[in-house]
């Protein structure tokens, strides 16, 4: 997946025909990477799907046949050989058939949702890493302190999620956004309280447990600190991880390395 990490956004190249007065043409370059990508879009993408073409193609894009919609979650596309190849065929359809696109009118984000989405129900998908898992594993315990968090196979802490299964449960390209961009999305369990004292001081952490009367928070040292809902503190919930985003810590080889780790993980031998 290389260096899909700063979203390439090789861009949808606006070519108005200079020639001969035509109409001016919206195309998509080659090489165009798809920016919307993380597991919102895919879901995003799904629930258009749901309405705008599974009466053809199947609730979950696995078709109904040649004639009505074909299968989609082959992974081999007769129109297509990329995702701005899908984009294509997904805006402007399939000439002749029954297979109409959206239009010229579409809007992009939906277009590139959709196709994250069939990429996601890609039968043959999960790609291959291209990183070293095992380089991956020495970061993760290593310089990347990631196991100060996070679990796996019973080996480091609780401050995020467990990881021992998460190759079975992220795509390639989900893995890596969750590692650059770890607040596109926080379930609740993991949102930040933040405490802001009387004196101004502020303490963000995760939110362990909270009654009537107190609520307790683990800062980022893993100190479990309690709290009177009644001694002066304002509290409120944040939608953002506590996981640093590490765009910057890594270079995208060393991502990949994770991203590889992170992809081996999974619960059969
Ligand atoms: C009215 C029925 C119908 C609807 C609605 C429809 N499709 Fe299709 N679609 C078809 C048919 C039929 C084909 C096969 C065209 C051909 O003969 O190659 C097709 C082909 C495709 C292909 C190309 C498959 C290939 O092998 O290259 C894609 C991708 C696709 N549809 C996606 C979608 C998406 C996404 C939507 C919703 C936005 C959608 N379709 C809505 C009928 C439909
Ligand atoms: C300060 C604590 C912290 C550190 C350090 C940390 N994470 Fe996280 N991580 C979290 C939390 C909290 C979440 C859940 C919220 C979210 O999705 O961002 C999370 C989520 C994730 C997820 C998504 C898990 C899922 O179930 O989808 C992955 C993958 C991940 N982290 C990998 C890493 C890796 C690799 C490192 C080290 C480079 C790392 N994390 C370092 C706290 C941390």
């Amino acid at each position: 997946m290389g260096t899909r990490c700063g979203i390439r956004w090789t861009a949808v190249a606006l070519l108005a025909a200079l020639t001969s007065g035509a109409a001016p043409v919206v195309t998509v370059a080659q090489d165009t990477e798809n920016p919307y990508i993380s597991r919102l879009d895919v879901r995003a993408g799904r629930q258009l799907f749901q309405a705008r073409c599974s009466t053809c193609h199947g609730l979950n894009a696995a078709g109904g046949n040649e004639s009505t919609g074909p299968d989609l979650t082959t992974g081999r596309f007769r129109h297509a050989d990329s995702d701005a190849g899908l984009f294509r065929v997904i805006r402007d359809g399939v000439r002749s058939t029954a297979m109409l696109g959206l239009g010229a009118d579409a809007d992009e984000q939906s277009i590139w949702q959709l196709v994250t989405y069939l990429r996601s129900v890609d039968v043959t998908a999960g790609g291959t890493p291209t990183g070293s898992a095992a380089a991956g594993r020495q970061l993760f315990t290593g310089t990347g302190g990631c196991d100060r968090c996070h679990m796996v196979n019973g080996q480091g802490q609780r401050l995020g999620p467990d990881l021992s299964t998460v190759g079975e449960r992220r795509a390639l390209a989900e893995l890596e956004t969750a590692l650059v961009n770890p607040d596109a999305e926080v379930l609740p369990r993991w949102w930040t309280m933040k405490a802001t004292g009387p004196d101004g001081q502020v303490v963000e952490g995760l939110r362990m447990d909270e009654d009537t009367f107190t609520f307790r928070i683990m800062d980022a040292d893993q100190q479990l600190r309690a709290f009177s809902k009644y001694g002066g503190w304002t509290w409120e919930r944040v939608q953002r991880s506590t996981m640093p985003g590490y765009a910057d810590t890594f270079t995208a080889a060393e991502r990949n390395d994770l991203v590889a780790y992170l992809f081996s993980l999974r619960s059969e031998p």
